[in-house]
């Protein structure tokens, strides 16, 4: 009899047959946020899972599971797992690492150059029929990019890939991190590290891609913000809970602070009605890894990781993206 898993949203076909060829697959035909009973009683059925950002597991959800060996996670980002919990329980978690960086990198650009020149409010107003010859020639003014400081706030490999592209654009780029770059890529990233002040102070630009974590909790807060340019643009693609809505949205209503793309919002699918209101934010749904090929190959990735902890396919036994490959030699144990 065949091991079960569970596919907590829909999923492209080619992914769950691939998962198909060797377990018994249930997958949720319709996309929804899942209680944690609901998540507690699905996890006790299986064998894995694969699931979403909105999928929270900790330690109540899996308590009593005997069962459950691993859950993959469709995202890079894992502040949706309680590790220690799953670690504690034998879990194994696996996320998606590297298959994103160039995709998410692109999209941070995205808005950087997005919100810089204004694009989303241009085109709402000109799709308001609002265009005239009456037009300025200091109308929409932007900011620009080539030739100014990128600040990276969060130099993982996403981080890595974003300053990279900025040698095309003439900028320099400073960066923050807990830990320094080893020389080779700092070279090829044409990146210096700096401290936490010194890049609010000095970027033209900045760009936050750090993991979301209580020590990340409003890292941007009136405080930071205080320190940065008048003109500065803040893009957000990491979590929304990283930054202070209230006092973000305070900052560009008040011409403290230039503009914000922001794909992540601290409580999505809801969206603070002061970033609503305001012209300079330019707002998108959380799919900064979304390319046809890129959401593919998360899933893809995913699905690798249940079949390969659970014994099947060419790297049975040997997931290639665990976060706590130590719960593996217990399991003989179970
Ligand atoms: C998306 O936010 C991810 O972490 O992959
Ligand atoms: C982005 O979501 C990251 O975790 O680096």
């Amino acid at each position: 009899v065949k091991q079960k898993v569970w596919v907590s949203r829909p999923l492209f076909p080619e992914v769950l047959a691939k998962l198909s060829e060797h377990l018994d697959v249930q997958a949720e035909a319709i996309e929804r946020k899942h209680t944690p009973e609901q998540l507690r009683e699905r996890l006790r059925q299986v064998d894995g899972a694969v699931i979403g950002l909105g999928d929270r597991v900790d330690a109540a959800v899996l308590e009593g599971n005997e069962r459950l060996r691993v859950i993959a996670n469709l995202a890079v980002g894992y502040n949706n797992f309680d590790l220690p919990a799953m670690t504690r329980a034998g879990v194994l978690a696996c996320n998606t690492p590297d298959v994103l960086n160039e995709t998410v990198a692109d999209y941070a650009w995205a808005l950087m150059l997005a919100a810089s020149r204004r694009i989303g409010a241009a085109e709402r107003w000109l799709r308001a029929g609002q265009w005239s010859n009456q037009q300025r020639f200091d109308d929409w003014l932007g900011v620009d990019v080539h030739g100014k400081t990128l600040g990276i706030l969060g130099m993982g490999r996403i981080g890595q890939a974003i300053a990279r592209r900025a040698a095309g654009f003439d900028m320099r780029v400073l960066y923050h991190n807990r830990s320094r770059l080893p020389e080779p890529i700092e070279r090829e990233c044409r990146a210096t590290l700096v401290g936490k002040d010194e890049l609010l102070k000095q970027a033209d630009h900045l760009i936050l891609v750090l993991p979301y974590s209580k020590a990340s909790h409003h890292a941007i807060g009136a405080a930071e913000l205080a320190l940065m340019k008048r003109t500065a643009v803040l893009v957000n693609v990491a979590r929304g809970g990283i930054v202070d809505e209230v006092a973000l949205a305070a900052a560009l209503r008040e011409g403290r602070l230039g503009a914000a793309g922001l794909d992540v919002f601290e409580g999505e699918p809801a969206v603070h009605p002061d970033l609503l209101a305001l012209d300079n934010a330019l707002l998108s749904p959380h799919i900064a890894s979304a390319s046809e090929d890129t959401r593919r190959a998360m899933a893809s990735l995913a699905a690798d990781n249940v079949l390969a902890a659970l014994g099947y396919g060419p790297h049975a036994g040997r997931p290639a993206t665990p976060l706590n490959p130590e719960v593996m030699a217990r399991w003989s144990r179970r």
